[in-house]
């Protein structure tokens, strides 16, 4: 993978610039150094191995090189998706499972970030923001996607199962591949964010939809029936009591409640 090639197999999508990176930091940080630099809509910026990987609430993301997926596509959101980014982390995990339905496999949001092959994950969405005073010029969505073996943390620092494509499929896949199909499902749902349908495809995906489960949110636990998905992308869920509840995107944990 290099910079000429990847420009070269994405040279029929409408991409902005792309960086690429034998080794980094975290693709997150460079994406958001660049955003504030002006990069343009759907700059690309992607890494054979991270060393300081991140994940959701601050949890290191493990990239060792030759075996991941870890890339940061900038967005600058047009008037019309402002509104809406907090359904940003629903269109990358959707783009993400429709590129492994592709393959032929049946992956599962976790929400809110989680993608799940066989109830272990495979995939992680960061969404990180660059504002300008209090506007928000700028949206950040990485992506990290276990390819090969080697890409799948060792059990004692998991706190969630996790497996590869490789691992579900029982051979390896080409990395470019998974890459170009998850920007171009993305790209094809982007004009959908703020629809009904868009918000349909995303309940549909649902892990543990109808079933009981567990949030731990900042020093409260919550148990209850996942219902759906709110307009703003909060989970709705019915408690014990028969009472709905909805849970923000934020500090929170999402178990299966056995
Ligand atoms: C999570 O599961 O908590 C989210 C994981 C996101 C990992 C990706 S890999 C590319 C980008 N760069 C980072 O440092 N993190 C994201």
């Amino acid at each position: 993978m290099n910079e000429s090639s990847l420009n070269e197999l994405f040279s029929t999508l409408p991409l902005g610039d792309i960086r690429y990176f034998d080794s980094i930091g975290s693709t997150n940080d460079e994406a958001l150094a660049w955003a504030n630099k002006g990069a343009h809509d759907l700059s690309l910026i992607i890494a054979d191995e991270q060393t300081m990987g991140r994940g959701r609430l601050g949890r290191p993301w493990f990239t060792p090189p030759g075996t991941a997926l870890a890339f940061s596509l900038i967005l600058r959101p047009t008037a019309d998706e402002k509104p809406h980014l907090s359904r940003l982390v629903g269109l990358a995990a959707l783009a993400i499972t429709e590129s492994l339905q592709k393959m032929g496999l049946s992956p599962q949001i976790k929400w809110p970030n989680d993608v799940l092959l066989n109830q272990r994950k495979v995939a992680g969405v960061l969404i990180e923001l660059a504002w300008s005073g209090e506007d928000v010029v700028c949206v950040v969505i990485g992506i990290g996607v276990n390819i090969l073996k080697g890409a799948v943390p060792s059990t004692d620092i998991l706190r969630f199962p996790g497996t590869s494509l490789e691992d579900m499929l029982g051979y390896p896949v080409e990395r470019e591949n998974v890459l170009r199909d998850i920007l171009s499902a993305l790209i094809a749902l982007r004009p959908q964010l703020s629809t009904d349908e868009f918000m349909n495809k995303w309940e549909e995906t649902l892990a543990y939809h109808g079933k009981q489960v567990k949030v731990d949110m900042a020093g409260q636990t919550l148990v209850g029936l996942l219902e759906g998905i709110i307009p703003d992308g909060s989970l709705r869920l019915r408690d014990e009591h028969g009472n709905s509840v909805t849970v923000q995107f934020g500090d929170v944990r999402l178990r299966p409640y056995a």
